[in-house]
């Protein structure tokens, strides 16, 4: 049985004190939803101490938004996933596609990106996704394959197993357009198997999230679908409530 996983992605949202109350919120209410749900949050870097403090004693767990492609060092403005998980992250998302299209990241930046990951034991979600140009050129298959071949095929068999995917398309990213649940079951079927291709049975327990315009209205048709195995939340994860509620979307 894969996990299902419900991730809120805040971005550069709430200011450190209503992020605080924000993840308050989260755990208050917490247990209106099934102990099978992993909750996560991801929010700014400058919140993660303070909301580190609100999770205490609860399973809902931190993430962060990003890290470093280096250890330490010169590397003004930069955090470091050693850093990250000092102050309680488990998971670091990277390769996001607000971070690929407005930061200029790479493959080559992700491959460091998820080594300083998995060298400080946090749990990669790592995201993939095409833009509306190539999905209407129906190149999302090859876009997605790429992103995977060209960062996940590098990770040995062990941090493999300890990784969690985010299906995005770009398109469908805050712009409250969502893709059916059909659309997402097919090109998460298809990750699915592309993982399989290069690493076998193993692929079968990868948890692969669904990402953009998730809501409590849709997050129960498309968490319904066999690939699809729980969401990275961006705009309705800043409501505890509705990121709350996403979680009853499970009903498997
Ligand atoms: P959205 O963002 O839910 O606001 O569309 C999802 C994401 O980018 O993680």
């Amino acid at each position: 049985m894969r996990k299902k996983i419900v991730a809120g992605n805040w971005k550069m949202n709430t200011l450190p004190s209503e992020g605080a109350e924000l993840a308050k919120n989260v755990v208050a209410n917490r247990q209106e939803v099934c102990s099978c749900v992993n909750f996560i949050v991801c929010p700014p870097f400058t919140h993660l101490s303070m909301v580190a403090e609100q999770l205490k004693g609860s399973d809902v767990a931190l993430g962060a938004q990003d890290c470093a492609t280096e250890t330490k060092g010169a590397y003004t403005g930069e955090i470091s996933a050693q850093m990250i998980a000092e102050l309680g992250c488990k998971y670091v998302i990277l390769g996001h596609s607000e971070r690929r299209q407005y930061y200029g990241e790479t493959s080559e930046t992700l491959n460091k990106k998820m080594a300083q990951a998995y060298a400080n034991n946090l749990t990669p979600i790592y995201c993939v996704g095409e833009n509306l140009e190539e999905r209407e050129a129906e190149k999302h298959f090859d876009v997605v394959k790429a992103q995977l071949e060209e960062v996940i095929f590098n990770l040995t068999e062990e941090q493999f197993a300890n990784l969690v995917i985010a299906y995005e398309p770009v398109w469908a990213i805050g712009t409250g357009k969502t893709a059916t649940a059909d659309q997402a079951q097919e090109i998460h079927a298809y990750i699915r198997k592309v993982l399989a291709e290069k690493f076998g049975a193993a692929a079968q327990e990868c948890p692969i999230l669904y990402g953009g315009s998730c809501k409590p209205a849709n997050a129960a048709e498309i968490f319904a679908k066999e690939d699809v195995d729980g969401g990275l939340i961006g705009g309705a994860a800043l409501k505890a409530e509705d990121f709350l509620a996403i979680g009853k979307g499970f009903a498997k």
